[in-house]
């Protein structure tokens, strides 16, 4: 079994120049092939909401429904790093309410961080999960669970100002005490300055090359998500049609009977029916 991954192992692959992978799971499935695929961090996004359960963006996503995922996750991958991201609403109302969530993912479902979105807003509650004894970590440019006051799901830090203020908030949530920052949908400029500015591993999600690590929704890594896909998705492959058509080639067979074959049935006696009696 692979040794688990510590938070000082993944800020010392930034010191190092390692590349960090992170990869989204959901199920045991999936999070024991990303594990053996050697996959560095994984983590139980709240893109669960959409890719999984079936809601339009990740606000209605529930701290029962990250517990029960991340559970399941933590089950099929025990040695992998698995980082358990705080759904809306599980720590916005404050550090008490923070601290009982953030909790809940590593007693209840053996997370080793949990991740939040957000700025200077969130940098005391930060702390305060940190302090708690619960890792963090950070995510700002494009936060989904707050999409709509950024004017939609759109790039972010493009002009000055906004870039300085994400300048800002990397520092304070670096100070605050997050050991990893998540970097949504920002120019690759703005990404290197801020992974340069910053000693804590940058990972980024449409922000360019220049990060420490990269993250992607697997199931967009994989092509099973075709509703919608940003531009900077790369899919290595494409399984949406492959299920599909593999799905079409059972029923195919059910409905012509050719499926069960002898193959794949348990063979009788020849004579069950005379000894059974009938
Ligand atoms: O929920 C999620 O999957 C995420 C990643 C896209 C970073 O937050």
């Amino acid at each position: 079994m692979q040794k688990r991954k510590t938070v000082a192992g993944i800020k010392g692959m930034k010191k190092a120049g390692e590349k960090i992978t992170m990869l989204t799971a959901y199920d045991a499935t999936m999070a024991a092939m990303l594990t053996a695929a050697d996959v560095d961090v994984l983590l139980v996004g709240d893109s669960l909401g959409m890719v999984v359960l079936g809601y339009d963006s990740t606000v209605p996503v529930t701290m029962d429904e990250m517990i029960h995922h991340a559970s399941a996750v933590r089950r099929g991958a025990p040695s992998a790093f698995v980082v358990g991201d705080m759904p809306f609403g599980s720590y916005q109302s404050g550090k008490r309410d923070a601290i009982l969530n953030g909790g809940r993912f590593l007693k209840e479902a053996g997370c080793d961080a949990v991740k939040l979105e957000g700025g200077l807003e969130v940098c005391a509650t930060v702390t305060a999960l940190v302090q708690a004894g619960i890792s963090v970590m950070g995510h700002i440019g494009l936060t989904p669970q707050t999409a709509t006051q950024l004017g939609g799901y759109k790039v972010q830090g493009r002009d000055v100002e906004s870039a300085q203020k994400l300048v800002e908030e990397a520092r304070a949530l670096e100070k605050a005490g997050v050991f990893a920052l998540v970097l949504e949908c920002i120019p690759d400029g703005l990404a290197q300055i801020l992974t340069e500015e910053t000693s804590i591993p940058t990972i980024g999600i449409g922000a360019g090359v220049h990060c420490d690590g990269q993250v992607l929704v697997t199931h967009d890594l994989l092509g099973m998500f075709d509703k919608f896909i940003p531009s900077f998705v790369k899919s290595y492959c494409r399984l949406a049609p492959t299920i599909k058509d593999a799905v079409a080639g059972y029923n195919r067979e059910v409905r012509s009977s050719t499926y069960p074959d002898k193959e794949h049935s348990f063979s009788s006696e020849p004579n069950l029916r005379e000894l059974l009696g009938l």
